[in-house]
């Protein structure tokens, strides 16, 4: 990797899941170990930029040089993206924000009552990415964890979305995606208003990191 690279920029990337309290012991969550998102922070900072990590809670140590902030819900999430956010950063977002939360959290833990099963009201998140790709002028790149059509449904969620690049996983393969140290990507993005195709991997997931930053810098200055 070319040294310093992306000296002088600002990337800020999300990672890991959101955790959406019920009560005080329980939650609901996303499958995500964060560490796709923590090796693009970490190659990104070897590169020069600086970064912020926000990141849900996960088992990974902050990488060299990187700002984590550390969060739990989807809204603080949000919240941290917002005020970390410049006019010209680079939004990756990694992260496996929970799309619904409990439209109410119990202050004391809630207790079973007899056999009755237990409903619990949901009501949506704020998209992060999406309102990062419409109130700002980030370059943003978006992650799409499919266990089918991976192309069809990344290439439409990148147009309903706004962003300008989407990072396509199968997560029904066991061999890469979640909790692996290895990931394999299928990168779409657009180029003079064509949707291009690149892969990335099968390698590790450091190794995809840096490879996806070249791209997002190949993408972004041409
Ligand atoms: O819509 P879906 O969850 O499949 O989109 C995935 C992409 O959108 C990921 O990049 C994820 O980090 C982002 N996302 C978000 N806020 C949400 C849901 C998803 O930023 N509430």
């Amino acid at each position: 990797f070319v040294k310093q690279t992306l000296k002088g920029q600002h990337w800020v990337i999300t990672a890991g899941p959101t955790v959406e309290a019920i009560d005080p012991v329980r939650y609901l969550a996303n499958r995500s170990s964060g560490k796709m998102g923590y090796a693009v922070a970490d190659m990104a900072a070897k590169a020069g930029a600086k970064v912020t990590l926000v990141s849900g809670p996960v088992c990974l140590e902050a990488p060299t040089g990187v700002k984590r902030i550390k969060v739990e819900s989807a809204q603080a999430m949000l919240e941290a993206v917002q005020n970390n956010l410049g006019a010209d950063s680079v939004f990756v977002s990694c992260a496996a924000v929970a799309d619904y939360r409990p439209t109410e959290t119990a202050n004391q833990k809630m207790k079973k009552s007899g056999d009755e099963g237990l409903s619990i009201e949901l009501m949506q998140n704020p998209d992060i990415l999406r309102w990062v790709a419409k109130n700002s002028s980030a370059f943003c790149v978006g992650f799409a964890a499919e266990t089918q059509n991976v192309s069809d449904y990344a290439k439409s969620k990148m147009q309903r979305k706004g962003i300008s690049m989407i990072c396509a996983n199968d997560v029904s393969r066991c061999d890469i995606g979640f909790s692996c140290d290895d990931n394999e990507l299928q990168v779409f993005y657009i180029d003079n208003g064509n949707i291009e195709e690149r892969q990335i991997g099968p390698a590790s997931k450091s190794q995809v990191a840096e490879e996806l930053i070249k791209v997002i810098e190949k993408v972004r200055h041409s």
